[in-house]
């Protein structure tokens, strides 16, 4: 594959992913507001702090690249997204609800390591090092995102006020 074809995917998939970042910075603050449980509150009002970084770093990428980073919406996450939202239509608030947002926020997360992951490796088979360590930063917040929500699923949530 030629490098240049290359570079288009990489800037395609950095397109996706600023998308992504877009819509889950809206999305953030109605799953915190729906929130029970104060650490899943404050989880999520963390990673909004968090994706305003992301956000910034592609932006740093698209100006290095000279390239602009919209036009394109990602409709991976859109789907996630509207999911998230279904549920939130659907359950009353309670720790319930809580579980069923983990389980939505972590699929964005998997999505945001998968698209990551890629676009980190790219930059690297282009030559880009400062770019990938960029991008492998951003990677690894999402990964202990995931893990913090694994963790609130397993010990925050009162098993028995779900059961019932
Ligand atoms: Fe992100
Ligand atoms: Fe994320």
């Amino acid at each position: 594959m030629a490098s240049e074809s290359l570079q288009d995917i990489y800037v395609e998939q950095l397109k996706d992913l600023y998308s992504a970042e877009q819509q889950i910075l809206k999305a953030l603050p109605k799953m915190a507001k729906a929130a029970t449980h104060e650490d899943l509150r404050s989880a999520f009002e963390d990673h909004e702090v968090q994706t305003r970084t992301h956000v910034e770093r592609l932006e740093k990428i698209f100006t290095q690249l000279g390239e602009k980073p919209g036009g394109h919406k990602c409709k991976g996450m859109e789907g996630l997204l509207a999911e998230g939202d279904e549920l939130l239509e659907e359950h009353e608030e309670s720790e319930a609800l809580d579980v069923a947002m983990i389980a939505a926020a972590q699929r964005v997360e998997h999505y945001e390591i998968a698209g990551y992951g890629s676009v980190r490796t790219f930059a690297n088979m282009l030559g880009l090092g400062d770019q990938a360590d960029i991008l492998q930063r951003t990677l690894d917040e999402e990964g202990d995102t995931d893990k913090k929500l694994t963790g609130l699923a397993e010990t925050v949530i009162n098993i028995d006020a779900v059961q019932e």
